[in-house]
């Protein structure tokens, strides 16, 4: 998805805004290595790039909370009830999704597409990703991550 972006703008350094636009749609959040990332493919300093994820308010570099649990929104997992999960872990944690739980234990992302289709619906709790993922499951690997 980031890489058709920035290939559709013919990886022209201005689309820099619109390809993080497409990365933070995608993954939920921007880490380092996804800026890195497209600043080799736009052939542009990481600092320039890490510069204009900072300087805007609407990028998120890292989640604040302690844990994450990113539900992937994507059409294949949204066919398979991914809303149904997410409402779920919205519902449990009393919190949206983009947002961090007070305590800052956990923060709730969203993305588009994770790229692994095939095993729809998942989400990916810290750095274990789960697939085929029942509403149930999702609850408790949520309990699991922050026990
Ligand atoms: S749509 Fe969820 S992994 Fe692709």
């Amino acid at each position: 998805m980031v890489e058709k972006t920035m290939k559709k703008l013919n990886y022209d350094r201005s689309a820099l805004i619109e390809t993080l636009h497409t990365a933070q749609e995608t993954f939920g959040y921007l880490e380092n290595e996804t800026l890195k990332f497209i600043a080799r493919r736009l052939k542009l300093p990481f600092a320039k790039v890490y510069g204009v994820a900072t300087f805007y308010h609407f990028f998120r570099l890292k989640p604040k909370g302690k844990h994450t649990i990113v539900v992937c929104m994507g059409t294949a997992c949204y066919i398979k009830n991914a809303n149904k999960i997410l409402e779920r872990l919205e519902k449990k944690f009393n919190i949206k999704a983009g947002e961090t739980t007070k305590d800052e234990l956990l923060s709730l992302i969203s993305a588009r597409c994770v790229g692994s289709c095939s095993l729809a619906p998942i989400a990916i709790y810290d750095d274990k990703t789960v697939g085929h993922l029942s509403v149930e499951e999702s609850e408790k690997e949520a309990e699991e991550l922050i026990k």
